[in-house]
């Protein structure tokens, strides 16, 4: 009998929430080969070069809407109320544009969100990276709901970090945290580089199934003097120890309801992610979900 985790061939997503947003769904550079057809939400999607214009972009031979921004090609399945969110850092001419490749994860979009925010699992996860297990305190930081701009922010956040970034000795890291979609989430970084100005890390998160789902960490950087390999090599590291984790919470799905999991201080923009969510009506990889009687027409 499957299980609440077994949400691997969900079919398509019928949750409005998820549907009537924008996710990247392949870098331009990977149209270099002419068409690349990836699943989103249930549906395959193709991308396909189209010379010097814009690419196009069709699901089951319905043409869907078609943004570029960031290096990537974006799309949706639903009716956005907006556009691509901005990230007014990259248009600063001098930072440092650096993907870093799609990393799939066996979770719910959600945990991911969720794990990129939360900053008590550095020490365990990231031991002499991010966090060393002598400064295992997350420090109080406040975490909002913005509804003017219908975001969720985490401000104030210091934590110390034996290697703030791929070039920089340990310091106490000073970070903001941004979610201006369910599925995107931003992290600013005073830069080690000029303290003066912050690093954007944005981590584009591609929806699946349910339980599936790959994110692509977007860098812009003040940093000019890392060597391109070294800062690949640096967030590859990290990914790859958040995906072991990720992959092993329980349950996969997002868990909405306040009661399902004991929060600590530290997991303060958790929650009012999950707030968020939860204000919004979102069903799509979260919990509780959706009796089997109003679940039929997403299973079918
Ligand atoms: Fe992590």
């Amino acid at each position: 009998m499957p299980t609440i985790d077994d949400h691997s061939d969900d079919g398509r997503c019928d949750d409005p929430v998820v549907l009537d947003q924008w996710y990247a769904v392949c870098a331009l550079t990977e149209l270099d080969h002419g068409a690349i057809t990836t699943p989103l939400l249930g549906v395959e999607v193709t991308c396909v070069a189209n010379g010097p214009d814009v690419p196009l972009v069709h699901a089951d031979d319905v043409e869907l809407p078609v943004r570029l921004r960031y290096g990537f090609v974006w799309t949706t399945l639903g009716t956005p109320a907006g556009d691509v969110f901005d990230l007014p850092e990259s248009l600063e001419p001098d930072r440092r544009y650096v993907p870093c490749g799609w990393i799939t994860m066996r979770t719910s979009p959600g945990r991911v969100v969720e794990n990129f925010l939360d900053m008590a699992h550095f020490p365990f996860v990231h031991p002499g990276i991010l966090g060393g297990e002598s400064n295992t305190e997350v420090a109080k930081y406040e975490s909002e709901i913005r509804r003017d701009v219908d975001e969720v922010w985490a401000t104030n956040c210091t934590f110390f970090q034996p290697q703030v970034s791929a070039s920089s000795e340990g310091a106490y890291a000073r970070l903001s945290y941004r979610v201006p979609a369910p599925y995107l989430v931003v992290l600013y970084r005073v830069s080690p580089a000029d303290p003066t100005r912050q690093d954007a890390i944005a981590l584009f998160i591609q929806p699946i199934t349910q339980t599936l789902c790959r994110a692509q960490p977007v860098m812009y950087l003040v940093d000019q003097e890392t060597d391109h390999t070294d800062l690949l090599h640096f967030e590859q590291t990290i990914f790859l120890q958040d995906r072991i984790i990720v992959e092993n919470q329980r349950p996969l799905l997002l868990p909405l309801n306040p009661r399902d999991e004991i929060p600590t201080r530290a997991d303060g923009s958790s929650i009012t992610y999950r707030r968020w969510l939860k204000a919004k009506g979102l069903r799509y990889g979260a919990l509780p979900f959706p009796p089997a009687r109003s679940r039929r027409g997403a299973d079918a």
